[in-house]
């Protein structure tokens, strides 16, 4: 497939997407979603990919929002059903791929933008990074899990206020609230990136994925993240991964998780 909104970069044990609607500072619109979805399903089926990083082009946005323009005139089914089919092809697809994505936000991420990251499993800004959900100033609430996932990032009581505030923080504010891990300058942003994706690359891609699926069933409505937790602790022991990350240790060698 040939995509017209977004780069798609493999490299190694890295898949590298990039949003890339600079003019428009990478706003969502659906067909940057649709090809969103297929790279990312892409990434995750390829057997050397180990970790995926999503950016946007340009030095001034990740990504300021969903497009505007494309649902000014929408009434209620269609607003429903654009919240509905962006968080499942797009949003929470990410949540629940089995490889990490680690969102390198390189400048503005709004609305859609900042929900795109929080979708990712963690976040690094450069130092330029602002960050809010401004859709209150729109006449909207953010639709794309940015009422779940920023209480649950933040805590209730800073995600209120910056939804009601339709308010921005910049990078320093958000690695003190949590919301991005590091902040590095605007050239450090992916080579960083880069290397806590070498780190990931080092161990069990089962694991990986099994350790994922246990982190967010803890965020699901009834379900009992420990309970799952005990499920897939024990799946783990049948896995030949399982099997060459003990042996590796116990003859004092580095652990060959590729399969081959
Ligand atoms: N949807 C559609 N187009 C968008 C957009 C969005 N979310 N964000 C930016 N753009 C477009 C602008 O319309 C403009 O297009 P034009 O050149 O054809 O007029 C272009 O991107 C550049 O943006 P501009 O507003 O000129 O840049 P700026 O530096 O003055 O301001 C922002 C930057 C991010 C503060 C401003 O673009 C903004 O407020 N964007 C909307 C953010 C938002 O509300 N997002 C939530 C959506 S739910």
């Amino acid at each position: 497939m040939g995509y017209r909104a977004i780069l798609f970069e493999a490299n190694k044990h890295i898949a590298t997407i990039t949003v890339n609607r600079p003019q428009k500072l990478n706003a969502l619109n659906i067909e940057t979603i649709k090809e969103l979805h297929h790279a990312l399903k892409k990434a995750n089926e390829n057997k050397k990919t180990k970790v995926i990083i999503l950016t946007g082009s340009g030095d001034k946005a990740f990504v300021a929002g969903a497009d505007i323009s494309e649902f000014a005139d929408f009434n209620e089914k269609q607003g429903k059903q654009l919240a509905a089919q962006g968080q499942e092809l797009l949003f929470n697809f990410i949540e629940n791929l089995s490889k990490p994505v680690i969102a390198a936000v390189n400048g503005f991420a709004l609305g859609g933008g900042l929900e795109l990251a929080m979708a990712c499993h963690f976040r690094v800004a450069s130092d330029n990074a602002k960050m809010g959900l401004p859709e209150v100033s729109l006449g909207v609430i953010p639709g794309y899990g940015g009422t779940q996932r920023l209480p649950q990032l933040i805590g209730k009581g800073r995600a209120m206020e910056l939804i009601l505030t339709a308010g921005m923080i910049d990078a320093k504010q958000a690695l003190a609230y949590g919301l991005v891990n590091h902040v590095t300058t605007q050239e450090e942003l992916l080579p960083f990136c880069e290397k806590i994706a070498d780190k990931i690359a080092n161990n069990s891609p089962v694991a990986i994925g099994t350790a994922i699926k246990a982190i967010n069933a803890g965020f699901k409505a009834g379900v009992n993240g420990y309970a799952v937790e005990i499920d897939l602790f024990g799946k783990s022991f049948e896995t030949d991964d399982f099997a060459e990350g003990t042996s590796a240790f116990l003859e004092k060698r580095k652990a060959d998780f590729s399969g081959d």
